[in-house]
């Protein structure tokens, strides 16, 4: 099984913290796992030219724009799951994931019957952050497994949260099984 697990923050913090542990999990499991931290990663922002829909349905993970994401649409077309992690920004996904799904334009067809997770944090309340990541699993078709969500605030809060890493194995156990 080969998994991908995409983190939407801007910073070395607690989405990240959760996402490696999770894939922690995952990779003991026997998993073959890949992180996408995008906060290291050049993925510029969608132009909504739409020659990304070439070949429709078939379309081959072509954008026009030739940055990081020219490598990654292969390893989505590749995995078996997805694992999207992702602070909550103004009760919303981050920009960061935002951006990186509207990419996923040139493959998202193709991501049909995939597994998918996700992870969540925020200060006070995550507000539709997971519905947000929830909304793109049915857009696509794919199989939603679950979700972890935490309140925290500072990089290192989530590590520090009772039960947290309890559940992150959890979740990690529904994706496999
Ligand atoms: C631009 C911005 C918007 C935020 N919006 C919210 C929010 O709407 N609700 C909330 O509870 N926390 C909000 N936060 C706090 C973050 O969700 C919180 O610090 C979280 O731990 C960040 O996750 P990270 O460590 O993975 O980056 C916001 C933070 C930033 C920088």
């Amino acid at each position: 099984m080969k998994i991908v697990g995409v983190c939407g923050s801007p910073r070395k913090g607690n989405s990240e913290w959760m996402l490696s542990k999770l894939c922690e999990e995952l990779s003991r499991g026997g998993v073959k796992v890949e992180m996408l931290l995008l906060r290291k990663m050049d993925v510029q922002m969608c132009r909504g030219c739409l020659s990304c829909e070439k070949g429709g349905k078939k379309r081959k993970g072509d954008c026009v724009i030739k940055d990081d994401m020219a490598g990654v649409y292969p390893r989505l077309l590749a995995a078996d799951a997805i694992v999207l992690a992702t602070p909550g920004y103004m009760e919303m996904l981050s920009g960061l994931l935002k951006n990186f799904l509207d990419r996923t334009c040139a493959v998202w067809p193709r991501l049909e019957e995939k597994r998918i997770a996700g992870l969540a944090v925020a200060e006070e309340g995550i507000g539709q952050t997971i519905q947000n990541l929830k909304g793109y699993a049915k857009l696509c078709k794919m199989r939603w497994m679950g979700s972890v969500s935490v309140l925290a605030k500072n990089p290192t809060d989530a590590s520090r949260v009772p039960g947290l890493e309890r559940r992150l194995k959890r979740l990690a156990q529904k994706i496999i099984g």
